[in-house]
């Protein structure tokens, strides 16, 4: 489209795609070579006495011989100047035969300078046919022209800027003065050769210098104007177009007038008159033609940046369409990763379930058997509570990793903590294990559960065996007052960290697993070896606590586990350990605990551990029919033991309230799951995880009831 726009122009450039360089030096050749042509002619003529071949142009004087000389001289050197790659050798030849022409030049317009004195041009005409003819011989105009040319091909490669533009300007003078020469002869003006510097210029001659000079000028085409005249551009397009029509127009009009004058057609004032009218015209309607160029140029232009602009438009809707496809398809890239990670996650958890549930279910039927022995009862019943065990405890990595476990932040020495579990972590990584520990001269409190930061210990020190296959170093340095880095694109913080770093010397992990190492079930150990747990407990614990962990590795040469904990200042808000209740036993068969769980089975379950445990119980499945339960009769319940997750006010509501209805009242929460529970913990209640056992509730509930305030006025009711 703008191709077919540009080609409408009225001075579109030229098809071809020759450079402005190259078109200025064809010409220049074709000058060199008419030049040379000519002035061989005419010195055949001479030598063969052969006149038309002398004057060329029929009914003309004809070119003498040391003019004929000067010229070949500059057609020879123009054809050595405008050679494309003209070496060394071939431009000082060249300047040689441009200093022969000016020589030659220079000696036939001696006369003219020195009048009366050695004629060179009839010297030359005697050696090659007779003596002159009366009234010729080389020009004035010849000389001076000759010189020019001459000094132009002189001049053309001085280093000096003024030289370089003082032999252009005498290779123009010699064109003009060339081209006035040969004027004089169209316009019949004897005047041109009777007299003055022009006097006696045969026309031939004229032709010929002037088609040198204008050789000369082009035959350096890197000149600012030969490429604007000659480029492919708008410039030079525009140029050759008005060139012909300002140039040639006037000169052809002026002849037509002085030959209508002459032929008596028109008197010479009124032919002037006529003239400068034409002439006045002819450039009025140049004017216009051009001024319609520039505005249907101006047109297109606008066109041709509509057209971009529309482009422009297009392009960047698809850029914007394209983005949101783009984000489309990571959306899906994200969702199918997370789909990934839920299957992995879902199948770890069955899997590492199935196995646990296995044990619990076979151990159940044996304990089921008769006659089993006390013995045989006692390692059943182990399994069993060593297998709950696991599985609360994975369930615990699980809420860690989540950031959904129920954490007891407490203000605690890192160092001391450190130096507690030192014994620990030796026998956990071996005798073959050196351990180097790195630890500052003053403590480091740290804010976090001391019971989480452990085991977050524990893990990275077994990963860290695990890597070096029980062989090698383990440095574990403990420093504080440390900011926190971006971490895997998180923001860093300007707060105060507890750092611990643990660094061994193991097999190192490959880049691109470092972000993976975190996901849980992520594991590259043997089966039964490693569940894939370890560093997603640290990562949530570290992460809930307000920290982070880093990783950086080297393949083959080891890792640096990071864990950044936030510090906090000495005894900053420590929470006090709940207080075992001291002095007499407490007489809970008067005891009634409400109990709020929506879960049948586990309600059941519950309630009869209390009973168990010699308490009253009420069940009820709601926080709204427990509320209603306590409201008609005050003071009958001595604790509330509720569930949190639960349908309509749930756990923590129902705590709220009896706090603000029955302060006296104990409330002991339980859940095994809580974001709520999870991002703060405390509320001020107790609070029990799932899975509990029957002694976990029973300390907890004796220990709430102990620090009730004696204010009870009625007598519990029967249990329910
Ligand atoms: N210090 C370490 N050097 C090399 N690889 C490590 C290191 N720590 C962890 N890894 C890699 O990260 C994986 C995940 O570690 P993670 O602690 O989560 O699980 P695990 O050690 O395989 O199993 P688990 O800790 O549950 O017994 C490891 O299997 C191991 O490939
Ligand atoms: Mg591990």
């Amino acid at each position: 489209m703008v191709e077919a726009e540009r080609s409408k122009l009225p001075y579109a450039a030229p098809s071809r795609t020759m450079s402005a360089a190259a078109r200025a030096r064809r010409i220049a050749r074709a000058c060199g070579v008419f030049g040379t042509g000519v002035s061989l002619t005419v010195l055949a003529g001479w030598w063969f006495d052969v006149p038309a071949m002398r004057r060329l142009l029929p009914g003309h004087a004809p070119m003498v011989v040391l003019s004929a000389l000067a010229t070949l001289m500059l057609g020879m050197a123009l054809l050595f100047a405008a050679r494309r790659e003209s070496a060394r050798l071939s431009r000082r030849v060249g300047r040689c035969l441009a200093g022969a022409a000016a020589a030659i030049a220079l000696g036939g317009g001696l006369q003219y300078a020195i009048p009366g004195s050695f004629r060179l041009d009839d010297w030359v005409q005697r050696l090659v046919f007779a003596p002159l003819a009366p009234g010729s011989g080389m020009a004035l105009a010849t000389a001076i022209g000759a010189v020019g040319a001459a000094s132009g091909l002189l001049l053309q490669d001085a280093r000096s800027r003024r030289l370089r533009l003082l032999g252009a300007v005498a290779a123009l003078f010699a064109f003009v003065v060339a081209a006035v020469g040969g004027l004089g002869y169209a316009y019949g003006l004897g005047a041109f050769h009777q007299g003055g510097p022009f006097s006696r210029m045969a026309l031939v001659t004229a032709l010929t210098l002037g088609t040198l000079s204008l050789g000369v000028l082009l035959s350096r085409p890197n000149r600012p104007w030969v490429t604007s005249v000659l480029g492919g551009g708008d410039a030079g397009t525009l140029t050759r177009h008005l060139m012909p029509a300002t140039v040639l127009a006037p000169l052809f009009l002026g002849l037509l007038q002085l030959h209508a004058v002459r032929a008596g057609l028109l008197e010479a004032e009124t032919g002037t008159a006529l003239l400068v009218i034409v002439l006045a015209l002819w450039l009025a309607g140049l004017t216009t033609r051009l001024a319609r160029s520039v505005e249907r140029r101006a047109v297109a232009d606008r066109q041709l940046r509509d057209a971009l602009q529309g482009m422009n438009e297009a392009l960047e809707q698809r850029v914007a369409e394209r983005t949101r496809e783009l984000a489309e398809a990571q959306d899906a890239l994200v969702q199918a990763q997370k789909m990934e990670a839920i299957g992995q996650l879902t199948g770890g958890v069955a899997h590492d379930f199935n196995n646990l549930l296995t044990i619990i279910h076979s151990s159940v039927d044996f304990l089921r058997r008769p006659n089993l022995s006390e013995e045989r009862r006692t390692r059943y019943m182990d399994a069993v509570s060593d297998t709950v065990e696991r599985a609360s405890k994975l369930t615990a990595q699980l809420l860690a990793f989540a950031r959904r476990q129920s954490l007891r932040p407490e203000v605690f020495d890192a160092r001391e903590r450190l130096a507690g579990v030192a014994s620990m972590l030796d026998s956990l990584t071996g005798a073959r294990i050196r351990i180097v520990r790195e630890m500052p001269e003053s403590p480091c409190f740290v804010r976090a559960d001391p019971t989480q930061f452990e085991t977050a210990l524990v893990n990275l020190v077994v990963n860290a065996r695990d890597a070096m296959a029980g062989e090698g170093t383990l440095t574990i340095a403990l420093s504080c007052g440390r900011t926190k880095p971006p971490i895997r694109g998180h923001a860093g913080s300007p707060n105060d960290f507890v750092v611990v770093a643990a660094t061994d010397t193991g097999s190192g992990i490959a880049k691109e697993r470092l972000t993976q190492i975190f996901e849980p079930f992520f594991t590259t150990k043997e089966v039964g070896k490693g569940t894939g747990l370890g560093l997603s407990q640290v990562i949530g614990f570290a992460k809930q606590s307000g920290g982070d962990v880093d990783v950086a590795s080297v393949v083959g040469r080891g890792s640096t586990f990071t864990l950044y904990l936030p510090q906090a200042e000495a005894g900053a808000g420590e929470e006090k350990a709940v207080p075992e209740p001291d002095g007499q036993p407490l007489e809970q068969a008067d005891r009634c605990i409400l109990v709020v769980e929506d879960n049948i089975e586990i309600g059941a379950f519950c309630t009869q551990i209390l009973h168990d445990l010699g308490y009253g119980t009420v069940l009820t499945q709601t926080a709204e029919a427990a509320l209603a339960e306590i409201e008609a009769v005050p003071f009958r319940f001595d604790a509330v033991f509720s569930d949190v997750v639960m349908p309509g006010m749930g756990g923590i509501e129902l705590a709220k309230r009896l706090r603000e209805l029955h302060p006296e009242l104990p409330v002991v929460l339980t859940s095994g799951y809580s974001h709520v529970l999870a991002s703060d913990h405390a509320h001020g209640f107790e609070f029990v995880r799932k899975p509990y056992s029957a002694e976990q509730v029973g300390k907890v509930l004796r220990a709430a009831i102990a620090r009730k305030p004696k204010v009870r006025m009625a007598p519990a009711d029967a249990p329910v």
